[in-house]
């Protein structure tokens, strides 16, 4: 007896309007599939089967999971013929949950409820969710002792039954030797000369089954995508979801409205999340962290009191606490900056440590350097760390202070407590305890007349 879930993801999403398939349009950058996949995932099932058609051989570059595999419907003939694809997957004793490519948010606590409720007596259980706007839906047809009569398709009802508000949310779980049954008795005789997978639901109250149904704890769990503008709308619901749990966790949240998270974000309390921020990959933010507008933050993670000014963009690096970095900084793969480091305006730094405490605090590129600690590095200065075919290294030690407008030309080694003069091209190793520079001389030519027309 074990899970199986079977994904519908054959259709080709024509309303989009796009080259790519439909259940690979992203929400929070990750596409619609692969979050039905991960939910599928964290019910511990033991096999997932993607019934995929259009833009099959791109879904299956794209999407990762484990016991994934797929399944070629190659023409789109009806939910209940996508479904048929799988029955080499799943076994009579088997339970098949029953998920879909482009209804990305449901809950697992929601399915888990839903599995809950089959068993030998009740082979069929169904999620259904009431909405004000019925329009479009299968239409739940229930007895007058409420039992699940049919499912009716928009385009099969009459007037009564779409006046039916509760409808079918297309999610289900079946028992694996009804569902075999129910299948291959299926036809299309209907408005839409299709397979419809919904005919079971009538075949198992024939079969003398009571359906079981249960709902879902928000609309947004069983919200389908079709259009650009649906995409957007989701991801929106998406977000505000997102800085709500982020809230939860004791985060200030300037506008949650104007946050984006793509990723996996931890946040300790009293992190502050300014306007127009963007978090993407893992983040973790320590305790008092704030991060100003318009940042972007990518696989990052932050120590505690660091403070992060408008306008940086930070990638797969890692601060220690009470930094200070931007306005206008930019972290690139690879920097490391220890405790108490200051990183100002316009700055670039790369494949990078930064000792405590150190500064870089005007207009500088730092690449491929290990800089220990109190060291101050003057504006404008830049590491020559690349000869146009090789990267070579810049060390700089403690205590170091490097004047304004220096060029490091990598490999270069400024020893401990050095100074080094600004306007400096500095392309010898430097002692330590000097002062260091490589500048002509400053001259003034007596008596010179400037050009005239
Ligand atoms: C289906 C349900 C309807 C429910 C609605 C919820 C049926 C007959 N109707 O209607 O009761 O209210 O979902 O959104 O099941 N797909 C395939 N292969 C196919 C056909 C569909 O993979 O041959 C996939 C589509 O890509 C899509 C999903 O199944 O992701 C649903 O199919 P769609 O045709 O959109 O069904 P609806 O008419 O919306
Ligand atoms: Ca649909």
């Amino acid at each position: 007896m074990a899970l199986k879930v079977v994904i519908l993801a054959a259709g080709k999403g024509t309303r989009m309007r796009s080259h790519l398939p439909k259940v690979l349009q992203p929400l929070a950058q990750k596409p619609l599939l692969q979050h039905v996949i991960d939910t599928a995932q964290s019910l511990h099932c033991d096999e997932i089967i993607t019934v995929i058609g259009h833009g099959a051989e791109q879904v299956k570059s794209r999407i990762t999971g484990q016991n994934l595999l797929f399944t070629l419907q190659e023409e789109q003939l009806g939910t209940g013929h996508a479904v048929m694809q799988a029955n080499a997957h799943y076994s009579d004793s088997d339970t098949v949950l029953i998920l879909y490519g482009d209804v990305p948010l449901t809950a697992p606590s929601t399915l888990k409820k839903l599995l809950e409720l089959i068993d030998a007596q009740h082979p069929l259980a169904l999620l259904t969710v009431t909405l004000e706007n019925p329009s479009g839906y299968g239409r739940i047809v229930r007895d007058s002792t409420h039992a699940v009569q049919a499912i009716v398709e928009q385009k099969d009802a009459n007037a009564e039954v779409l006046a039916i508000k509760e409808v079918n949310t297309g999610i289900m779980a079946v028992k694996g030797a009804q569902l075999k049954k129910w299948l291959s008795t299926l036809d299309n005789r209907n408005a839409q000369s299709e397979y419809y997978l919904t005919d079971i639901i009538a075949m198992a109250v024939s079969d003398g089954f009571s359906i079981q149904t249960t709902q879902p704890d928000g609309e947004i769990e069983v919200l389908g995508v079709n259009d650009k503008m649906q995409l957007q709308s989701l991801e929106r619901q998406y977000q505000y979801q997102s800085a709500k749990l982020l809230m939860q966790q004791g985060a200030t949240v300037v506008d949650a409205q104007r946050l984006d998270v793509r990723g996996t974000v931890t946040v300790e309390p009293d992190v502050t999340l300014d306007v127009n921020v963007v978090l993407e990959g893992t983040v973790c933010l320590g305790k008092n962290v704030t991060v100003g507008a318009h940042c972007i933050l990518k696989n990052v993670q932050i120590a505690e009191n660091t403070h992060i000014h408008p306008f940086s963009h930070l990638e797969d690096c890692i601060v220690g606490q009470d930094c200070s970095i931007g306005p206008y900084a930019r972290l690139r793969p690879g920097t490391e900056l220890a405790n108490e480091a200051r990183i100002g305006n316009f700055v670039e730094i790369k494949k990078s440590k930064i000792g405590v405490g150190s500064k870089v605090s005007h207009l500088s590129y730092i690449g491929d350097t290990v800089m220990g600690r109190d060291v101050n590095i003057g504006a404008g200065t830049i590491t020559c760390n690349y000869d146009g075919v090789n990267k070579y290294q810049t060390i700089i030690g403690d205590g170091v202070f490097i004047g304004s407008d220096t060029q490091l030309v990598a490999p270069v080694e400024i020893d401990s407590g050095a100074s080094i003069g600004a306007g400096s091209t500095i392309t010898k190793d430097v002692p330590a305890n000097e002062l260091t520079l490589s500048r002509s001389k400053q001259v003034t030519i007596k008596g010179w007349q400037k050009p005239t027309k």
